[in-house]
């Protein structure tokens, strides 16, 4: 038997915040796999700082998973798990360790890219039901995604 639970939203409010915090963990997570394995298979002259900003990124978002995961179960959801249960959620593609390098930095900014979009998608309904500790959770993802997008592109010679 369930306890009800009284945080001040509905059960169907936590549902929605959770369905979206739940995609924009496994954006988070598949995006932080495909860094974390270009930071092994990137070649080329830049190779020393390109190693070095994907292992920066990818640990800036592995850090953040756990509290997408945790605010979920404060929401009184399951938070999802394992790799089949992520590859299901997730609209990141795998990687693909042959490309080139530049092809590698385009390919992830397009995926912050994506990921900004889950985090606003989520951010909206979070909003909507006054949900300021999710909003402010998202909020940091928005900006730090942001970032990473913005390191990606000047590193490929773009404004
Ligand atoms: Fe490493």
């Amino acid at each position: 038997m369930a306890v009800d639970i009284r945080t001040g939203f509905t059960a169907e409010q936590r549902g929605e915040i959770a369905a979206g915090l739940t995609k924009l963990l496994a954006d988070s997570y598949a995006l932080y796999l495909k860094t974390h394995g270009y930071h092994w298979n990137v070649r080329g002259p830049n190779f020393g700082e390109l190693h070095k900003m994907f292992e920066a990124q990818y640990t800036e978002m592995w850090q953040a998973l756990d509290e997408m995961a945790e605010r979920i179960r404060a929401l009184g959801e399951f938070a999802p798990q394992g790799y089949g249960a992520f590859a299901n959620l997730t609209s990141i593609k795998d990687g693909d360790p042959e490309k080139a390098a530049s092809g590698m930095l385009e390919e992830l900014m397009r995926d912050h890219e994506t990921v900004i979009g889950t985090a606003r998608a989520a951010l909206s309904v979070a909003d909507e039901a006054d949900d300021q500790a999710t909003v402010d959770t998202i909020t940091m993802r928005l900006e730090a995604h942001e970032k990473h997008a913005w390191m990606l592109r000047a590193t490929l010679g773009h404004k």
